[in-house]
């Protein structure tokens, strides 16, 4: 049996980007949290290639970094072409790279992230299949504007394909329009790019001629139709919107077809880098980003942000924005709070109306209900943190570390002026400012505050109530 064809890919994303006004490359700029290019890579991985090379323009190392950093380097190597001279051009140096090491090479562009993988696993069936020297994924759009158009001649064979701005009126009518995704037989297409000529609008090199070039040599290219959806690119900003709006639905439909509710897709923005487990709610104007989780059963929003942080099963969050922390099982924050990074809630704990946390952990069922500034702090389990009470942490030189222990109450308004310790079941006087330890059991009251020891534990805790201690 023929062995089956060494296939490679060639991404196209050396374009300068000039239509998005961006000092960014234009396949970094992010959609749905992922820049447009690694989504291109992702749609890659699952097809069995010898290796993809990214045309990449002078701008190569930052492009690379930034794949790396979304864990895209694995048989992906980089080249440059300098100047853009167009897409044949991008093309002819892809291949220079991966010279040899393949028969079949699949084409995509740097700026169309909605390409599904088993998409382009069926062009490339298609064209083994059909013996056609390429195949070229198209679609029919409501506005092809912008979009090379496809001629069709005789029995349906696509004889060539014309850019936009080189287009006759009536060509302009089409609208069956170029995906810009492509599969070749390299040995059959790789001696006409050097062919094709720059004798049109643009003034460059268009992979596009290739079509009616492999034409006049009586050879065919197949064409495999899609959603048009799934070719939209990305030019300019208006296009970048629309395409991360298009993302941001599919992103929901997925997770709705696995057991999440989500109240309302149309105002709910998850990355793809996001991860929620069945029977989660998401209620509207919610942002899910970066490396989120968000587990069984927890509730996030209404008017949530969270980045970068774990949600666990039957937490809430709402009203608030949540950064590099871990709201714990049964945890509660919200409404209008700011978890900053390093903040780690506990189970059954909670952080309330006008809370903002940094670097701070809040121990099993321990709570801070309302109006607190919680930096640099350790909280034991059972902890009542009082309304208005601060860490004063930053001595205008550098941070403290405040502790405080189990069962301790904190009065309102306290100012604890780190580095401090507040001792177990130990208690704080309404605005008091605590410069010194409280010991366990201990009780300071006063300005700057004085200690009374054993005094502390006055307070009977039911947890019943903890807005309201008993005396
Ligand atoms: C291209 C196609 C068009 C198709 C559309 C689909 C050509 C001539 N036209 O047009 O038929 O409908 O894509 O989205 O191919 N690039 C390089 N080097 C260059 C020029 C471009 O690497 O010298 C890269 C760009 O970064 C981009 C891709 O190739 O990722 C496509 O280039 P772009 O300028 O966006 O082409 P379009 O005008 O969209
Ligand atoms: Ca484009």
């Amino acid at each position: 049996m023929a062995q089956p064809p060494r296939t490679g890919a060639v991404v196209l994303a050396a374009g300068g980007g000039t239509r998005l006004k961006s000092d960014l490359p234009k396949v970094l700029h992010p959609a749905a949290g992922r820049p447009l290019l690694a989504h291109v890579l992702a749609a890659l991985a699952p097809l069995e290639l010898v290796g993809v090379v990214v045309v990449a323009s002078t701008r190569r190392a930052e492009i690379e970094d930034a794949m790396a950093a979304e864990g895209l380097s694995d048989g992906v190597a980089y080249t440059v072409q300098d100047p853009p001279r167009g897409t044949a051009d991008a093309l002819r140096v892809g291949l220079d790279a991966v010279a040899g090491a393949c028969d079949e090479v699949v084409v995509v562009p740097g700026d169309a992230p909605l390409l599904e993988a088993s998409t382009l696993a069926r062009l490339v069936a298609l064209r083994r299949a059909s013996g056609a020297a390429g195949a070229m994924l198209t679609a029919s759009v409501h506005e092809p504007a912008g979009y090379g158009r496809v001629v069709r001649g005789d029995g349906d064979l696509v004889e060539r394909v014309v850019e936009d701005r080189d287009a006759t009126p009536q060509q302009r009518r089409i609208h069956e329009v170029n995906g810009g995704v492509y599969t070749f037989d390299v040995a059959r297409v790789a001696p006409l790019l050097a062919k094709v000529d720059r004798d049109n609008a643009q003034g460059e090199y268009y992979l596009t001629d290739v079509v009616a070039l492999l034409r006049g040599q009586d050879e065919r290219v197949v064409a495999l139709e899609t959603h048009a959806d799934e070719i939209a690119g990305v030019n300019d900003r208006a296009q970048l919107a629309f395409v991360s709006g298009l993302m941001r639905h599919r992103v929901c439909e997925r997770w709705m077809a696995e057991g999440v509710s989500i109240v309302d897709p149309r105002t709910t923005y998850i990355d793809t880098t996001v991860v929620i487990e069945r029977d989660a709610t998401i209620h509207p104007f919610t942002f899910l980003e970066g490396s989120t989780s968000v587990a069984a059963g927890a509730e996030v929003g209404p008017q949530a942000r969270v980045v970068d942080s774990e949600i666990a099963e039957g937490a809430t969050v709402s009203f608030a924005l949540v950064r590099s922390s871990r709201v714990g099982p049964e945890a509660s924050v919200g409404p209008f709070a700011s978890l900053r990074p390093g903040t780690v809630l506990e189970r059954g704990s909670r952080i309330g109306t006008f809370v903002e946390s940094k670097n701070a952990t809040l121990g099993e069922d321990s709570k801070a209900n309302h109006l607190a500034y919680l930096g640099d702090a350790s909280i034991g389990r059972g902890v009542n943190v009082g309304a208005g009470t601060i860490t004063c942490n930053w001595d205008g030189r550098a941070k403290h570390a405040t502790v405080i222990d189990d069962d301790a109450y904190i009065g309102s308004d306290t100012m604890l002026v780190a580095p401090v310790r507040v001792g177990r079941r130990a208690a704080t006087g309404a605005g008091s400012v605590v410069r010194d330890d409280v010991p366990d059991d201990a009780l300071a009251v006063g300005v700057p505050a004085r200690v009374i020891e054993n005094a502390g534990n006055r307070m009977e805790r039911t947890g019943a109530d903890d807005e309201n201690p008993r005396q």
